[in-house]
């Protein structure tokens, strides 16, 4: 089964403005750097990588999950930092609902990100990295035609789950991953931006070997083109990179031990 997102790859147009946001600003760790990307560590078990481009780029939308009792320790690194904090039609910043708190805010590149803390989630299991405490990367945004034809796929190919469905925005789960499915006419929150197919590679992490091999099985099995090596899997769904790793660093037990729903 699918863990975690071990990698999100976004494209930018610009290697020096993305390391003044994430590295200067953010406090990010870089692990590496070429004249062609940056890759920060967001955690030990994921990165952030970007690529220089040159051409239109379309924001995406990821979420970081935080401790709920270092939200606000989070939210005041972000003010700090001089980040644009996204804010609700009603000005407010953060949102607050049984037991969940977010608040968006935007990168140099107009990505739009945010920091969600949701009081289930188990203290002690996962420690909080770089100053914004991510625990682990929980959303990444994928616009889509139709949302229950991409659910379905990703379901049944990749065996993720899905707690409730809808027809035009649906979280499709992995353990700690939420892939969030999202009909392209259906505009991100809180500032009603349109939602772009952006150019993304997503990378998930599996603890088990013979999963990954299940899924070569499946994928020769229906004919899906798909390139894998002994210990990944990587493809191509509705304008989307998808790879996924053998990554036995992180436990498989972690979900549950996080106390997911
Ligand atoms: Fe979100």
């Amino acid at each position: 089964m699918i863990t975690h997102f071990s990698g999100l790859k976004l494209q930018t147009l610009s290697i020096q403005g993305v390391r003044q946001v994430y590295a200067e600003r953010l406090g990010f760790p870089i692990i590496a750097q070429t004249g062609q990307d940056i890759t920060f560590a967001i955690t030990p078990h994921a990165s952030l990588t970007f690529k220089e481009v040159h051409e239109p780029l379309a924001p995406v939308h990821f979420a970081f999950q935080v401790p709920y009792e270092q939200f606000h320790e989070s939210v005041k690194w972000l003010k700090q930092s001089g980040l644009f904090i996204a804010a609700w039609p009603d000005g407010r910043e953060i949102d607050d609902e049984n037991g969940r708190l977010n608040l968006y805010f935007r990168d140099g590149d107009g990505n739009l990100l945010e920091i969600i803390a949701h009081e289930y989630v188990a203290d002690g299991v996962l420690v909080p990295h770089t100053p914004l405490n991510i625990l682990y990367l929980r959303e990444v945004g994928c616009p889509v035609a139709s949302v229950p034809v991409f659910r379905n796929w990703l379901r049944s190919h990749l065996q993720l789950k899905t707690l409730r469905d809808g027809d035009f925005f649906n979280f499709v789960i992995g353990g700690t991953a939420h892939v969030v499915a999202n009909w392209h006419h259906r505009r991100w929150l809180p500032i009603d931006m349109k939602a772009v197919p952006p150019k993304i590679e997503i990378a998930f992490g599996t603890p088990s070997l013979s999963f990954l091999h299940e899924l070569q099985e499946r994928f020769y099995l229906h004919s899906i083109p798909f390139h894998a090596s002994d210990d990944s899997l990587s493809f191509h769904h509705e304008g989307y990179s998808f790879s996924i790793h053998h990554t036995p660093g992180f436990a498989a037990d972690i979900p549950l031990r996080l106390q997911l729903p």
